[in-house]
Order: structure tokens, then C-alpha cells, then sequence
């Protein structure tokens, strides 16, 4: 037998060690690493920007809606409905749509028309400078 496939073997082997250990020191650094936007804000936990929420109206971030019912007031809710879950899917005219059954609900998450039963559920959010986020 010769010593070839063995040559072979362990050099797969040591490639395999390789891009093992370079995957888990570019696993570990981006784990431990907070996320930065580009404008070296931490990222993570940012909805939006307090100027992006119009005055009377709202605006769909994901799983969450952010209004400004009166000026400077912000409050968070789910955007999911709570007639069968789907997602709310605009604000207009003061209202935060439903495109799936037609509820409707105010600004501050009641319901205002549609089957929806309840209204929408709270998310804690807070204002720090021009930036609102999760609480
Ligand atoms: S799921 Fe929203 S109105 Fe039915």
C-alpha cells in the first residue's frame, strides 16, 4: 500500500480543520459583535426615527406599528390583527388597515370597524433623542 491516499487523507483532513476553525472565528466575532448601522448607531433595537412617524398617522415596522396620535406622543402596537393574525398593512386617514377582513383600528390600537374583537396589542417602546425603539 502506498503512502499516497494517506498523504491525501490528511491533507483533506487538515483543509477540513482549516475552514472549520476560520468558520468559527467568523461565527464568534460576528456573534459577540454588535450590529452597527451605517451611521455607527447600534442598530439592533432601533424601530425608527421620530421624524419618519407623521403626526396623526403611524408607520409599519415589521411586527410592530409606531403612531403619533397627538404630536410628541408615540405609542406601539402589534401589527398583527387580532381578528384571525393577519398584518396590518397601512395607515392612512388615521386608521391602521387590515387588508384581510377590513378591520380598521385608531391610532392608539382600538378598534374603529371590522370583525377585529379587540384591539391591537401594546409594544413598549421608548424615544431616546430622534430615534425610537423597543423598549
Ligand atoms: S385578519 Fe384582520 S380583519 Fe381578519
Amino acid at each position: 500500500m502506498s503512502d499516497r491516499p494517506l498523504d491525501r487523507r490528511t491533507a483533506l483532513a487538515s483543509a477540513g480543520i482549516a475552514v472549520a476553525a476560520m468558520g468559527s472565528a467568523a461565527c464568534s466575532s460576528g456573534a459577540d459583535a454588535p450590529r452597527a448601522a451605517t451611521d455607527g448607531s447600534i442598530a439592533e433595537d432601533v424601530l425608527t426615527r421620530v421624524a419618519d412617524v407623521p403626526i396623526g398617522g403611524g408607520v409599519i415596522v415589521g411586527d410592530t406599528v409606531v403612531t403619533q396620535p397627538v404630536a410628541g406622543s408615540f405609542l406601539g402596537l402589534s401589527a398583527t390583527c387580532t381578528h384571525l393574525g393577519c398584518r396590518v398593512a397601512a395607515i392612512a386617514d388615521g386608521l391602521i388597515a387590515c387588508p384581510c377582513h377590513g378591520s380598521r383600528y385608531h391610532l392608539d390600537g382600538s378598534v374603529a370597524a371590522g370583525p377585529a374583537p379587540r384591539p391591537l396589542d401594546t409594544r413598549a417602546i421608548r424615544v431616546d433623542g430622534d430615534r425610537i425603539l423597543r423598549a
